[in-house]
């Protein structure tokens, strides 16, 4: 019943859209809708299939270990792409519908005043819009054979940046803007309001490319987490969509607008993979999502010129990354899964830890550890000779266990989205505040 609901909302919601003016959003709610439906439709049929051909793993923190259908991401991965085909038509659809000036000509389109205020087919947006489904779709490839094959590291890192040429070259072509801003402190001394870090800028956002599927993919290992903070980060992203579609210049109300069109459906389909992934989990998303959601998020930031404000939401992702990196660059041993350890005795999740009697880190690492357990920023556990025998992994989860002590799988999740909910409010209050009172101003409002 609340299916067949849904789905007379949609329908109406696609079509008023392609009746009205400023439609494309209304169109992205629908397809957010249908997109959830469609997802939520899929796992459950699907999993049995999945699990027959191989794609399944353990879940470490329920007792016996239980076997879940893995690589379930592709799913909403899928639906995902199919819907931004299908969408295609109704965000261009008033370039299409076209009068005719006599004599069959086709030279005179209908537009309606929505931003985008032309007369002539915008080849400029359909391109963005192409690379971005083109990008997306190889990564979800990237993902895919992630999780069939556990490739290396080596192997799959740079990947990402190759699937952003196609994103960087509609950015070079059609935006082209490789200058930052100098805070208004600076701009006497160096003499000059912005620096053009030309090329950089390009290695900079194919960085993000990398930067962002990774930094989701090891922020994970809890139920619900890794499609849990692409929801939050979704939520955070579209209000600060919203902040723009009334106030700010026509283009950034543009690129914010089709910044909310990638993401409305994307939210759709994460809501219902967070169903069937949250607490206690029936599917495992697998690197596919990971790679995928992240990529949403470079994808969005770069082609809605507004990468950096993106980063600032990625605040406990890179958090996080740097704190792994001892552990990522072998400094420390760094075991296969860093995943909390569960206790089946109180149902509790521990901090996991590596064990460095076996591998001993690197011995100049030796006092950074010690300082760093001084700070209460890791758990060491000592021999009778003082000699450290083991650490807590580094990670955010685990070092949300030390700070907050043992608690559930459920808990643990929703602390750390919480977290992450809270940061992302306070960065874009700083982004939209005190940016504008360090350059004077920011696209959205004039301070001096
Ligand atoms: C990354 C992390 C690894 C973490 C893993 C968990 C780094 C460098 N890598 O590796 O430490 O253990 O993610 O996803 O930080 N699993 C659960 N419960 C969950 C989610 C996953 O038990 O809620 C387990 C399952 O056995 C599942 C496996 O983790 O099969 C998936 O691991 P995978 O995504 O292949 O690990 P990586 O992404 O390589
Ligand atoms: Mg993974």
């Amino acid at each position: 019943m609340l299916r067949l609901f849904s789905l007379v909302v949609t329908t109406c919601l696609i079509y008023y859209s392609k009746n009205q003016g400023p439609s494309a959003l209304v169109a992205a709610v629908g397809f957010g809708i249908a997109g959830y439906l469609a997802t939520d439709m899929l796992i459950p049929r699907v999993g049995k299939s999945f699990i027959k051909i191989g794609l399944f793993g353990k879940d470490l923190s329920k007792p016996g270990r239980p076997v879940l259908p893995e690589t379930i991401g592709a799913i909403p991965a899928a639906v995902y792409l199919f819907v931004m085909f299908i969408y295609i038509p109704f965000i261009f659809y008033k370039y299409m519908v076209i009068t005719t000036s006599g004599g069959g000509h086709r030279d005179v389109s209908v537009v309606e005043d929505d931003g985008m205020n032309s007369n002539i087919f915008p080849h400029d947006k359909l391109s963005e819009y192409l690379s971005a489904i083109l990008c997306l779709e190889s990564t979800v490839l990237l993902g895919i054979a992630d999780d069939l094959f556990d490739l290396r590291w080596r192997h799959k890192f740079f990947l990402p940046a190759i699937a952003a040429i196609p994103l960087l070259m509609v950015y070079y072509v059609d935006f082209g803007v490789t200058h930052v801003l100098i805070p208004g402190f600076m701009e006497h001394w160096l003499k000059k309001t912005s620096v053009d870090l030309g090329l950089w800028y390009y290695v900079y956002m194919a960085s993000m490319a990398i930067f962002c599927p990774n930094s989701i993919n090891i922020l994970a290992g809890v139920n619900g987490l890794e499609v849990g903070q692409c929801i939050v980060l979704a939520i955070l992203a579209l209000l600060n969509d919203l902040l723009y579609f009334s106030m700010g210049p026509l283009a950034t109300r543009d690129s914010h607008r089709f910044s909310a069109v990638l993401i409305i459906p994307f939210l759709g389909v994460s809501l219902a993979l967070w169903k069937w992934n949250r607490w206690p989990a029936t599917v495992f998303v697998g690197d596919t999502y990971c790679y995928f959601a992240g990529m949403v998020f470079a994808v969005v930031g770069i082609l809605g010129h507004f990468s950096k404000t993106m980063l600032l939401l990625f605040i406990p992702q890179i958090v996080n990354f740097i704190y792994s990196c001892p552990q990522l660059f072998k400094l420390v041993p760094c075991p296969r899964h860093r995943l909390p350890k569960f206790n089946e005795k109180d149902g509790l999740m521990y901090p996991s830890r590596a064990n460095l009697k076996e591998e001993p880190p690197k011995r100049i690492f030796k006092p950074v550890l010690k300082l760093l357990y001084c700070l209460h920023l890791i758990d060491l556990e000592f021999d009778e000779n003082n000699e450290i025998i083991s650490t807590s992994n580094m990670t955010l989860i685990n070092l949300t266990l030390v700070w907050f002590g043992p608690m559930r799988e459920d808990k643990l999740c929703n602390t750390i989205l919480k977290l992450q909910f809270c940061i992302g409010i306070l960065a874009l209050l700083g982004r939209h505040a005190i940016g504008a009172i360090i350059f004077g101003h920011d696209n959205l409002w004039t301070v001096r």
